[in-house]
């Protein structure tokens, strides 16, 4: 689970074309078939081979698109190939499509068999498209794209069935990464100071694959007790960080009613995984939660069977917590961080709360449980309501709450609710920076009504209306109105079985570890 270690060595090379060893060079092709101007570093009979192909039309240039071919004898070149990428339109380039380009070559190289292979970048890419507000460095968008485009969960492959399965597909899905090394070739009088940047940049894609580890654990591995001792571990790894757990002992003392709740149908008890790191001396405190259900089943409140096995996704929010505590601590950065988990396993039983029990929430709220289903944000409103208790400067929440906001925004964009404009938008433009891209919902007073109960102070369902609002409604009810609170629905993007993106592999996508980084980065540092 904590194997997170980076196979892919990525540097940047500021040296000669002509002289660098290696299986093969990417030259990146705009869409129309203008090459990059670094092309004509590579001599006179590469840059003729290339012409020629490209005045063929051999390549539209389309983002991702790519041919490949010997390089040519007595070209002066030390690498076997010559590949000519696609990068889109010119103008439409942005952050994400570099992060794309990133992984496009991350694919290609480990399809073809390639070890090591060199992009070469010409400086115009330095200079901001006008649609380019962003201001991450191309060659940190490439390492990030192939970075998390090496990523794979395979622990569970045994090695018989790793090579039978290889026999039959062939080369359609190695299970190796074949690719070892991509050399980022910038070339030009200004040579950017970016290394010790990629240092950073695989710090947080480690994170994000940390993240991905452990949402893509199935439930019979990684319950809220496993879960726990993952937090330990990484303590222990990591001695800025540390862990405390509260046990179902403790959660009663504390009146943690919403947690015992929930998790009370399960053998494996629940448990509130606190991690401080605090590194930033009388600087302010940022509070991040993360929904820690290591299953859904809906409890007596039973949903479907078709699809439930996607829930043990359902403590992708933790497991962004972690990431993100992960890649704080190892960077070392100067800032107060404490992540709060909530853990529970919903299931159904005789031990499990039914619909209409009443419970008793830590803040003193009685709620009535209307569907045992929505049991998110019950055990939310009892961590929210823990993390107040370090009166931090702003608390975020990320939760896989609502099929509302799958509904709503699907898989490329998480639902972004809470109490305060500024950090709203903050955390909008995080969001836009870092790819894990984000986009607000209103949390109107009047959605209130529909959260009202009969026989109690609140609800836990609000109807089919804007299920995605009233949940972070319910959720607000636990949070004083003076405190900056935000609540992100990840319910859409911390996983996809379906995706095509090179850089974001099927499985657990690690969200919310990239957004929060670009958070503190641009706020708390
Ligand atoms: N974990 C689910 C939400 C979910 C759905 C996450 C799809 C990821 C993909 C959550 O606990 C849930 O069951 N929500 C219910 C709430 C309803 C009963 C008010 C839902 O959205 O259907
Ligand atoms: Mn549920
Ligand atoms: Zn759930």
């Amino acid at each position: 689970m904590d194997k997170t270690e980076q196979t892919l060595k990525i540097g940047i090379s500021t040296g000669v074309v002509p002289t660098w060893k290696g299986d093969a060079l990417v030259i990146g092709i705009y869409e129309g078939g203008e090459a990059q101007p670094a092309l004509s570093l590579c001599g006179r009979k590469v840059e003729a081979e290339v012409r020629k192909r490209l005045t063929e039309k051999w390549l539209k240039g389309s983002l991702g698109e790519s041919i490949s071919f010997a390089t040519p004898h007595n070209s002066g070149l030390l690498v076997s190939r010559i590949v000519l990428l696609g990068m889109g339109k010119k103008e439409s380039l942005n952050a994400e499509s570099f992060r794309a380009l990133g992984g496009h070559i991350h694919a290609l190289c480990d399809k073809s068999g390639i070890a090591t292979c060199q992009v070469l970048l010409s400086l115009d890419l330095h200079h901001k498209p006008k649609t380019h507000r962003q201001r991450i460095p191309v060659v940190e968008l490439l390492a990030e794209g192939a970075w998390l485009a090496n990523y794979r969960f395979d622990q569970f492959k045994s090695k018989e069935a790793k090579e039978a399965k290889e026999a039959k597909e062939a080369k359609e899905e190695r299970d190796e990464h074949p690719f070892k090394q991509l050399v980022l070739g910038v070339y030009g009088e200004r040579a950017p100071q970016e290394k010790k940047r990629l240092q950073e940049v695989e710090a947080l894609t480690r994170g994000v694959a940390l993240a991905r580890n452990l949402g893509n654990q199935p439930a019979n591995r990684l319950n809220p007790e496993t879960l726990a001792q993952t937090a330990r571990q990484l303590a222990e790894r990591l001695p800025g960080i540390k862990t405390t757990v509260y046990s179902e002992k403790m959660l009663a003392r504390k009146g943690m009613n919403g947690i015992l709740a929930v998790g009370g149908g399960s053998q494996t008890p629940p448990c509130l995984i606190t991690m401080e790191y605090r590194h930033g001396g009388d600087r302010p405190l940022l509070a991040v939660v993360g929904k820690g259900i290591t299953f859904d089943s809906g409890g007596i409140s039973l949903k479907p069977g078709e699809g439930m096995g996607d829930m043990k996704f359902d403590m992708c929010g933790a497991a962004a917590v972690f990431g993100l505590l992960q890649v704080v601590a190892e960077l070392d950065l100067p800032i107060n961080l404490v992540g709060i988990v909530p853990a529970a396993e919903n299931l159904p039983s005789s031990t499990a709360q039914r619909p209409g029990d009443i419970i008793k929430m830590a803040k003193g709220l009685f709620v009535e449980v209307i569907n045992t289903d929505a049991e998110g944000r019950l055990i939310l409103a009892d961590a929210l309501h823990h993390a107040a208790s370090f009166k931090p400067a702003a608390m975020i929440d990320l939760a896989t709450l609502t099929g509302a906001c799958v509904v709503a925004l699907g898989t490329q964009a998480s639902g972004l609710m809470g109490n305060n404009d500024s950090l709203r938008r903050q955390l909008e433009k995080a969001g836009e920076a870092s790819g894990d891209r984000v986009w607000s919902l209103p949390l109107f007073p009047e959605y209130q009504e529909q959260i009202k109960s009969t026989v109690a102070d609140i609800k836990n369902t609000g109807g089919r209306d804007a299920g995605a609002i009233t949940a972070a409604c319910f959720l607000s009810r636990f949070v004083e109105a003076t405190q900056p609170w935000a609540h992100i629905d990840i319910a859409g993007t911390a996983f996809d079985m379906n995706s095509s993106r090179p850089h974001m592999p099927k499985g657990a996508m690690g969200v919310g570890v990239r957004l929060l980084y670009r958070f503190i980065q641009a706020h708390w540092l």
